[in-house]
């Protein structure tokens, strides 16, 4: 795994924004898997921004989002449809055509499951996958010991993720308990993961997925069996990593070309 530490969230932000932007210039139709919460927003911003000043386009761009609360209509101001047209697709030159998301609210979701699956499939798959990391080590809404080799399907949210993700609902009651996520197999098979962490709330959740053993209790780990994983954190999120001043080393020495 590559580890980048910053002092700040915004820091770690600019470099996520350049490894997006450079997997963007790298392929005539890039696809990008794209992820929620609070995490990708200072990523989407800075996105924006360069977009906005000619420095990056997302016009061939093809995207395919993590996951989806079921029962949402897109329009409704809690979904991740609403999400991510309102922090990102309407400020930037991507092609509506081209952005999906599961359909939490499909009359028949294992069809729509399927369906999502295949989509990935047809594009070629996924050259980079953004991911945040649940504080119960969660990928998408992959919770804790579900399988490894789990496809795109209908989820069920632990209790912890409930209330995690309550404050973005007026009641505990309305958060909803099922969701459709990629599953930890369709996130493996991407060409390159990013995953984004900021505040000391994940930092266990950072020890276990670098350091711990590979364990379904911690569905982030698996990414130890990734063959380009890039870990961007802020310090707090990285206070408990034993091997921090190992990680900080080796970025400082690395070849001019490995660096974003
Ligand atoms: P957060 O969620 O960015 O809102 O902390 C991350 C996640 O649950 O994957």
């Amino acid at each position: 795994m590559e580890i980048l530490i910053r002092d700040t969230p915004e820091a770690g932000a600019q470099v996520a924004a350049s490894v997006v932007n450079k997997i963007i210039n790298s392929k005539e139709n890039p696809v990008l898997g794209l992820a929620t919460g609070g995490t990708p927003l200072r990523l989407y911003k800075e996105l924006i921004r360069m977009n906005q000043a000619g420095e990056l386009s997302l016009r061939n761009c093809t995207t395919f989002n993590l996951d989806e609360y079921g029962g949402l209509p897109p329009e409704d101001k809690r979904s991740y449809n609403y999400y991510m047209m309102s922090n990102l697709f309407s400020h930037v030159d991507i092609s509506r055509d081209n952005v999906h998301l599961p359909d939490g609210n499909a009359q028949d979701l294992r069809e729509a499951c399927r369906k999502y699956e295949k989509q990935i499939k047809d594009v070629g798959g996924i050259d980079l996958q953004v991911l945040g990391i649940g504080a119960n080590g969660h990928i998408g809404f992959n919770e804790p010991t579900g399988s490894f080799a789990s496809r795109t399907w209908v989820k069920i949210l632990s209790e912890q993720t409930i209330q995690d993700n309550s404050i973005y609902f007026d009641k505990l009651e309305e958060v909803p308990r099922h969701v459709v996520t990629m599953g930890i197999a369709t996130i493996m098979e991407s060409r390159h993961c990013l995953l984004l962490a900021n505040g000391a709330k994940k930092a266990d959740a950072i020890r276990k997925m670098i350091e711990g053993p590979i364990s379904a209790s911690c569905p982030a780990s698996i990414l130890q069996m990734h063959p380009r994983v890039t870990v961007v954190l802020d310090e707090e999120s990285a206070y408990l990593l034993t091997l921090k001043d190992h990680y900080k080393w080796i970025e400082k020495n690395k070849l001019d070309w490995q660096r974003y």
